[in-house]
């Protein structure tokens, strides 16, 4: 059974990073390693870097991911800032900066990277589009699922194995399992 090293503490990130790799027959580890995060407007640089850098520290192959919302009204707002400004202000923050907004079209995006220790980081992307709702629904996930609306519910409305499958993650996630696996 092949073994990927998921390098996270981001338990939201680990349950849907397991449910959908067993589906696939890999084994999946968390190792929660706090690697550096570089200040970038690219969520694929921002990955590279983590996975270059935690590979080279726990000398394993790795991954890391890096996801964020991105909305349309707000000019990408707050995209790669997006663990940083959930901390500040939340969903209530979020939904109070939409008051009266129309357009209310937004997006997840997440980059996998890949590296082995010594190697370049390869990164495999994902996204997937919604709204953000008038209101909080929902308790499940995390972060910003509650106000993410895909198709008439939102994320938090969503069972794990709902999400995974339209989610940016498991977009991404879907295509480096294709890869890591092409050889098998
Ligand atoms: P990072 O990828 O750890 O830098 O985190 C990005 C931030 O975006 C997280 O802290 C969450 O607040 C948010 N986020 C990323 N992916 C999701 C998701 O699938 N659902 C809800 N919020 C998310």
């Amino acid at each position: 059974m092949k073994i990927v090293y998921f390098v996270t503490g981001n338990l939201g990130k680990v349950r849907e990073a397991k449910e959908m790799f067993e589906k696939l027959g890999i084994d999946m580890q968390q190792i929660s390693y706090g690697y550096p995060e570089i200040q970038s407007d690219n969520l694929g640089e921002i990955a590279k870097y983590g996975a270059k850098n935690a590979a080279m520290y726990l000398k394993k192959p790795i991954i890391v991911e890096d996801a964020g919302m991105f909305i349309s009204a707000l000019k990408g707002f707050p995209g790669p800032y997006s663990a940083f400004i959930f901390k500040c202000i939340g969903n209530e923050g979020i939904l109070k900066l939409m008051r009266g907004v129309k357009n209310r079209n937004a997006q997840f995006k997440s980059v996998v990277g890949y590296c082995e220790p010594g190697k370049e980081a390869i990164t495999f992307s994902g996204s997937v589009e919604g709204e953000i709702s008038e209101e909080s629904r929902g308790n499940m996930g995390f972060g910003y699922d509650p106000i993410f609306l895909h198709q008439k519910k939102t994320f938090a409305q969503m069972s794990t194995e709902e999400k995974n499958k339209v989610s940016h993650r498991c977009m991404a996630l879907r295509k480096f399992a294709e890869w890591f696996c092409k050889d098998i």
